[in-house]
């Protein structure tokens, strides 16, 4: 009973999350975001999201999709807001797939309203990233999922999108990079970070390439955007070596 009540008083967002399997980093964290259908319907705005990146958001989400050839098998990890499932989708096309895997139940219900009539190719997965996929994928998307988990979740994260990829397969990442301290916004996004994402500043010190266990059988390119605030990491195997 006196348990019941204590259960009683966490917000609502927090008790659903604890209801699911949802980490307990995203409990503790994000759950008042991305366990909150109406907060997750209102920041789902492409403008928004243009805005908060320094109208960097579009340029991220085109540079995401190039990767993607048309017809491929697509594994996205993490539902992000805005445009960015759209666009990459529609590269995909009729004769693909897309599977979208998240965590999170509410985030999920959120982008099959969005997109299963628009792309029926698209299946919307309930599982956790750094848990091995039992799938092989052409390509596989991991788009600013990374700063928010910490550092042994990371290395699970990227060492899953490697080892899913099929034969001459490719894993893009996209997120915050550690900006120059001549960039104006760093201190900005520095402190937002401190308050908001107590896990994106250890990818700041830290390439992504660092979390790989065996990064040499991989070709890694690195691009950046925005003062080098954002980078994109496009890691393809090195056929036939290892
Ligand atoms: C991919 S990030 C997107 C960040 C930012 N909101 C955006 O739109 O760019 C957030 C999403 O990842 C999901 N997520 C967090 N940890 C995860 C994990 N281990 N496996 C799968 N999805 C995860 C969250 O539930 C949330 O929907």
């Amino acid at each position: 009973m006196k348990m019941q009540k204590k259960f009683n008083k966490i917000p609502p967002a927090k008790r659903a999350a604890a209801k699911a399997k949802i980490p307990l980093y995203q409990r503790e964290f994000y759950s008042w975001l991305y366990e909150s259908p109406r907060l997750t319907r209102w920041l789902d705005r492409q403008k928004l999201l243009n805005i908060v990146t320094f109208g960097t958001s579009g340029q991220m989400l085109r540079a995401c999709a190039a990767e993607i050839p048309a017809a491929a098998d697509v594994l996205q990890m993490g539902a992000t807001f805005g445009d960015q499932i759209g666009v990459a989708a529609a590269k995909v096309g009729l004769h693909g797939h897309y599977d979208l895997l998240d965590v999170s139940m509410v985030q999920l219900r959120h982008q099959r309203n969005k997109y299963c009539y628009l792309y029926p190719f698209m299946r919307f997965i309930n599982g956790d990233a750094s848990v091995p996929a039992r799938k092989k994928y052409d390509v596989v998307i991991c788009y600013m999922l990374l700063h928010e988990v910490p550092s042994q979740t990371r290395a699970k994260i990227v060492n899953n999108a490697l080892d899913c990829l099929k034969p001459g397969g490719k894993a893009v990442f996209i997120d915050y990079n550690n900006s120059p301290i001549w960039n104006p916004l760093r201190w900005l996004v520095k402190i937002f970070n401190r308050l908001y994402q107590p896990f994106a500043e250890k990818l700041w010190h830290n390439e992504i390439k660092n979390y790989a266990r065996n990064p040499a059988g991989y070709y890694w390119r690195k691009t950046t955007f925005f003062g080098k605030m954002y980078q994109k990491v496009t890691v393809t195997r090195k056929e036939g070596l290892y």
